[in-house]
């Protein structure tokens, strides 16, 4: 499913569960074009791959809340005249804050760098990989989106993230039922509590005291279960066992 010498776009590669997929496709040979706004962790990190691991590697620093952030993406693979046969739909933040307190345009930056970012980058791309009857899309949603009712309270209530991911997820299933006839393999990465950089940078650095270590996975865990799964080609894929029963219990509750 993944080989050597194929190329694949991670999008939110200079951390957390995009860096960890970075070192693991590379280290299956793969060559990567390296998407996240942090220029200088991007080109450290391509140094490090090509060393290390033998593959090419691009680098594109980028805010995908641009509206012409896809174009930017595809400008680089032409003119490197690259052939996409992998897509890592990765990077993702938390809600800024409060709904109403949060101004609009922020709202507005977090739709179009977790929704429609990832939505165009498939429908870019997807011809190529149609053409090649081969691909794979990963796309990282969360075990929240999967939630139709909220089992946790939260300190601070969210209210676009958990509708993104539940979007995205139902997405990567509508492109895997359209396309597996075509060789393409969609799936739908949906982590729980994962070690990174994701609660720091959404002001809750608290939450690492106040749930147990037991139920956190490691960035590089969570890589290996979807790289695994993809073999498999199931297309929703849920890390962990906590969040495996979690997600169980929900939808025998909840969803009969
Ligand atoms: N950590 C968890 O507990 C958890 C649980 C479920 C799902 N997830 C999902 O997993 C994905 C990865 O998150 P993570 O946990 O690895 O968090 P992270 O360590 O904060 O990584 C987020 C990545 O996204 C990039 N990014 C953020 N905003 C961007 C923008 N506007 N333009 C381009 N790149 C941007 C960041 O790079 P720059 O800052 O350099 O741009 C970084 O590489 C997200 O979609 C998140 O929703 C995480």
């Amino acid at each position: 499913m993944i080989k050597s010498g194929q190329v694949a776009i991670v999008t939110g590669a200079s951390s957390g569960i995009g860096l960890a997929f970075c070192y693991a496709l590379a280290k299956r040979g793969v060559n990567l074009v390296l998407v996240a706004r942090s220029e200088d962790r991007l080109l450290a990190l391509s140094q490090e791959l090509e060393r290390d691991y033998a593959i090419s590697s691009y680098v594109v620093p980028l805010d995908l809340s641009r509206s012409d952030a896809v174009f930017e993406i595809r400008r680089v693979v032409q003119s490197f005249k690259l052939s996409v046969d992998v897509i890592i739909n990765n990077a993702g933040f938390d809600d800024f804050g409060d709904f109403l307190e949060t101004p609009w345009t922020d709202h507005a930056s977090m739709l179009q760098a977790m929704l429609i970012c990832p939505t165009r980058l498939c429908y870019e791309f997807l011809p190529d990989m149609k053409k090649k009857q081969a691909g794979c899309i990963i796309n990282v949603g969360s075990i929240v989106g999967l939630f139709t009712l909220k089992l946790f309270k939260r300190s601070r209530p969210r209210v676009l993230y958990g509708p993104i991911k539940s979007y995205l997820i139902d997405y990567t299933r509508s492109l895997s039922r359209r396309y597996r006839a075509d060789g393409i393999v969609c799936q739908a990465l949906c982590p729980g509590l994962t070690w990174s950089e994701f609660h720091q940078r959404s002001g809750e650095s608290d939450i690492y005291k106040r749930i147990p270590k037991r139920f956190w996975l490691t960035s590089e865990a969570v890589v290996d279960q979807s790289l695994a799964a993809l073999s498999r080609e199931k297309t929703v894929v849920v890390t962990g066992w906590y969040n495996q029963l979690l997600n169980q219990l929900h939808r025998r509750i909840f969803l009969g």
